[in-house]
């Protein structure tokens, strides 16, 4: 396991509320080697000790709930603080120079921007030679052009097995159990195709807002912070055909079919296919909140729900319904696999058109359950006629240990070299030339923006992309693609 870790961005978001809190629980675990450090480079002129006083604070202002009694004191002494100007490709050997020769994971939380000249400085600093790694955040470019550009520069300087890109969905426990559930049953795998399949929703659904990121996401909006990787690797998980083995490239190869069999979108379907939103003011969780207004005029979206089709031979005509949206009514991850309705139809009650579809509800956050909704009889000896009522059936597996931040998961991996949770860079290019399909039919048909209250479940005119299941416990609507 390497021992090294060098975090590019350490006094960015994403490392004072999960980076350093998900090491602080390894290091509480016991889970890292004796030796472990942690160097920090941002561009800040602290020195190690002034970095560490910023750093406890901190994280106790904003990533309270990640943290015990303890843990500060263990993580802190481990973190050292280096000030690199990450622009200039000379200053991380100047600076880090002193690296050269350890077991080194170089861990990029910066924007994309700074992938290249990040990367090319370690390289000439020596800190990307064998066995050291790269592990690189999202988003991983803006359109498929940056995204080349930037993979092709860090193929110049560091081979594709020592480099981790990450999608922290694919370290959460839920995801990954996906893949048993849907491999390790005979039953499911029977059904799981269009001959037994109607539909799939994928919804990931957010109360927070855009909250002090603006400007990323002013550029970026929900369809390439969210459903470019999160949502695509969902799809991706349920749509897969089973892989020769667990082997990252085995599955790897597998998700990159279906990234390739995605339908682009066309012009003339982007106002039938997808629905984009912008929460205005509104009530979210009992406390008012304020609209999101992108800086300059831009028409960036907050909400998106996109029908999407997998063209190949399980899926042709299985409508995929992906949606993720901020600042909606609850934070709720699911998936919802709904079955086509049975061939003849036996029950006077109820009618065949208002029988509930079959359908497996596959929950991620916030709690993780699965259940399977069949129907089933009432039968008793006061009824006329067999009527049949939704049941619910929990298959989800008891609960058992704490429940971990995915990321570290995902550090563990990266330290011990393990790709299986990361992203290649082919499929990352796949996910983007799907994503800028959307992007130019959007643009060519002026598709609207359209407002929805924060605290709603978006614009009214994305309730046929919602899944049935958030308003009733089984949809009876069988009308929607
Ligand atoms: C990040 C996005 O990748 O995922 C954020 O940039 C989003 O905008 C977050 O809030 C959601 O992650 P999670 O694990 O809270 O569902």
């Amino acid at each position: 396991m390497h021992d090294t870790l060098l975090l590019f961005g350490a006094t960015g978001d994403l490392a004072v509320r999960m980076l350093f809190p998900s090491i602080a629980h390894l290091l509480r675990d016991r889970l890292l080697p004796v030796d472990f450090r942690v160097i920090a480079i941002g561009r800040q002129d602290y020195s190690a000790e002034q970095f560490r006083q910023w750093l406890g604070p901190r994280m106790q202002e904003i990533a309270a709930k990640e943290l015990r009694g303890g843990d500060l004191e263990l993580l802190l002494p481990r973190v050292d603080y280096i000030c690199a100007d990450l622009t200039d490709p000379t200053s991380i050997p100047r600076q880090l120079g002193f690296a050269r020769g350890r077991h080194c994971v170089s861990y990029l939380a910066t924007p994309p921007g700074l992938f290249i000249a990040i990367t090319q400085g370690l390289k000439a600093a020596g800190l990307l030679d064998t066995p050291s790694r790269l592990v690189l955040e999202k988003p991983l470019g803006h359109d498929l052009a940056s995204a080349r550009e930037i993979n092709a520069a860090i193929r110049d300087c560091v081979s594709e097995d020592r480099v981790f890109r990450i999608d922290h969905y694919l370290g959460k426990a839920a995801v990954q159990n996906l893949l048993a559930l849907r491999f390790g049953n005979t039953l499911l795998e029977a059904v799981w195709n269009h001959q037994w399949i109607e539909s799939v929703d994928i919804l990931i659904a957010e109360t927070a807002g855009v909250d002090g990121r603006d400007g990323y996401y002013a550029t970026s909006g929900a369809l390439r912070d969210m459903v470019q990787n999160h949502v695509l690797q969902l799809l991706c998980l349920i749509a897969m055909e089973p892989p020769s083995s667990l082997g990252a490239d085995s599955v790897r190869d597998e998700k990159l079919k279906v990234l390739r069999a995605l339908r682009p979108m066309r012009v003339d379907e982007a106002a039938r296919d997808s629905v984009r939103g912008r929460y205005a003011s509104g009530v979210v969780e009992s406390r008012a909140v304020s609209g999101y207004a992108p800086p300059d005029g831009q028409d960036t979206e907050t909400f998106v729900a996109v029908r999407a089709e997998v063209d190949n031979w399980r899926w042709s005509g299985v409508p995929f319904r992906l949606c993720t949206g901020k600042r909606l009514s609850e934070r709720v991850t699911q998936i919802v696999v709904s079955f086509r309705p049975v061939s003849h139809w036996l029950f006077e009650n109820p009618r065949r058109e208002r029988a509930a579809p079959n359908r497996l509800l596959i929950r991620l956050q916030p709690e993780e359950d699965i259940e399977l909704g069949l129907m089933s009889s009432l039968a008793g000896s006061e009824w006329g006629a067999l009527e049949l009522q939704p049941l619910s059936l929990d298959l989800s597996m008891p609960r058992g240990g704490q429940r971990r931040i995915a990321y570290e998961r995902l550090l563990l991996d990266a330290l011990n070299g393990n790709t299986a949770l990361f992203v290649r860079s082919d499929e990352v290019e796949a996910a983007w030339a799907w994503v800028d399909s959307i992007v130019a039919a959007w643009s060519q048909a002026q598709l609207p923006v359209l407002s929805y209250p924060a605290g709603s479940w978006g614009p009214d005119e994305a309730a046929d992309f919602l899944p049935g299941t958030l308003t009733a416990p089984c949809r009876t609507d069988r009308s929607r693609r």
